[in-house]
């Protein structure tokens, strides 16, 4: 049997990121991760950190290469109906993103806890949580056929939306609010310069187009697609045909074409779990909350629950109060609902939803009303930068 002070069920950027933070206050903790290091680090995500992310893992002595490598922009375009407006984030919001991969982040996390033997157990099967309404629970797993037992003081269940820790806590403990919608995103990575200098969002009446990129060499490209395509569905040329035909003219006369390293669909869901706490389990990310991309909250939420649990952590530690872990599920919540009614928004605005005439002249006349009005304007940048603790500059 083992025995630490956190266990730490899933090894995606809030379980490694919680037990970075922790480590480096002094607090024991160890990882329980389902898949191998080598498959966390090469699922393709997110890649769209806000400020208040990258501030934390800079804390967590992680940043190093982020900040070498990763792109600082300032602002981002919208484009319909053969027009696009710049959104002008550090103007307008007084702050940056950074474009930085789920992935490098999943590498430099696994790499700073592969300092410390044991921290983390990769391939850890059958996790099971017992006791986490007493003062000392228990995680059992099976890793390399023999079955293992930890004591602990707390839980953090950071295992992503299909996790043990959620499926633990019996359905009339919570409360489950969810959207599901009708449509998927289909992504692609390649090895071609990205279509801008800044990320193009598209609304076109075939369908929503996203221009990401991963460095300057590497490209991320979304389009809307029917949640009942497969990968399989879409060539290369497909893809390539699609996304330009969704793009203003200007756009689609400079994309480059290449093979496609990746692709992959993904079905588009907001769904909150109140309350985040249970006795002395915590739900963090994903486990406890999801968005649809865009406008790339996902990963930011999970970095911003991360920073609330680990001060509560630190805190009763160092003093043996319980006040802000007491707020934990109040405070994640408070900022995870706004991120939520964002992310469902930029999502209504975006999409095609049906064959709805009317609702696609409501969409064109919003994006109007956002280019012409600077209040419009202001409201998108600063939840787009993250609604952080300190009230943005649009509401000076
Ligand atoms: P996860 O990253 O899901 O990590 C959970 C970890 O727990 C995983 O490693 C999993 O293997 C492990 N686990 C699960 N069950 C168990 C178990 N029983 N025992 C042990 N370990 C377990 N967000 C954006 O902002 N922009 C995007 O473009 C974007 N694209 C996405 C594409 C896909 C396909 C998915 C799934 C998510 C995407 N997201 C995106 C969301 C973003 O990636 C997540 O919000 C983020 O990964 C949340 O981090 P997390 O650590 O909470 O959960
Ligand atoms: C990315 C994904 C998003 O959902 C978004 O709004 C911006 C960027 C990306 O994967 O690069």
């Amino acid at each position: 049997m083992w025995s630490t002070q956190v266990a730490i069920i899933g090894a995606g950027p809030s379980g490694l990121l919680l037990s970075q933070l922790l480590q480096r206050s002094g607090i024991a903790s160890i990882v329980l991760e389902r898949q191998s290091r080598t498959h966390v680090e090469a699922r393709i995500r997110a890649g769209l950190l806000e400020w208040t992310s990258v501030e934390l893992l800079l804390e967590a002595g992680v940043g190093e290469r982020m900040i070498r490598e990763g792109l600082v922009h300032d602002g981002f375009e919208v484009a319909w109906a053969d027009t696009h407006h710049r959104i002008d984030l550090k103007g307008l919001a007084g702050r940056s993103m950074l474009v930085y991969g789920q992935s490098e982040i999943e590498r430099d996390l696994a790499e700073a806890r592969a300092a410390e033997p044991g921290a983390v157990v990769w391939e850890a099967c059958d996790v099971a949580l017992s006791d986490w309404d007493a003062p000392r629970p228990r995680v059992t797993y099976t890793h390399r056929s023999v079955r293992e037992e930890i004591r602990c003081d707390f839980i953090a269940g950071c295992d992503g939306f299909h996790g043990v820790s959620r499926a633990s806590v019996p359905p009339d403990r919570l409360t489950a609010y969810e959207r599901v919608y009708p449509f998927g995103w289909l992504g692609v990575l390649a090895d071609v310069p990205p279509l801008s200098d800044e990320l193009v969002y598209a609304n076109h009446e075939r369908g929503f187009a996203l221009c990401s990129m991963r460095s300057r060499g590497r490209s991320r490209y979304y389009v809307q697609c029917p949640l009942e395509d497969t990968v399989e569905q879409w060539t290369d040329e497909r893809f390539w045909s699609e996304l330009r035909a969704r793009l203003p003219r200007h756009y689609a006369a400079r994309l480059v074409t290449g093979p496609s390293l990746e692709k992959s669909i993904a079905p588009l869901r907001s769904f909150v779990t109140e309350p985040m706490r249970f006795g002395q389990l915590f739900l963090v990310g994903d486990a406890a909350h999801i968005v649809p991309p865009t406008g790339a909250k996902g990963l930011n939420l999970a970095v911003a629950d991360v920073r609330v649990l680990w001060r509560g952590l630190v805190e009763f530690y160092g003093s043996r109060s319980t006040q802000l872990l007491d707020e934990y599920s109040a405070r994640a919540l408070q900022r995870v609902w706004k991120a939520t009614r964002f992310s469902w928004w930029f999502t209504t605005l975006m999409h095609r939803f049906s064959e709805d005439r009317f609702a696609h002249r409501l969409q064109l006349a919003e994006l109007d009303y956002l280019a012409q009005s600077s209040a419009a304007a202001c409201s998108l940048a600063e939840n787009y930068v993250g609604l952080g603790f300190e009230p943005g500059r649009c509401q000076e």
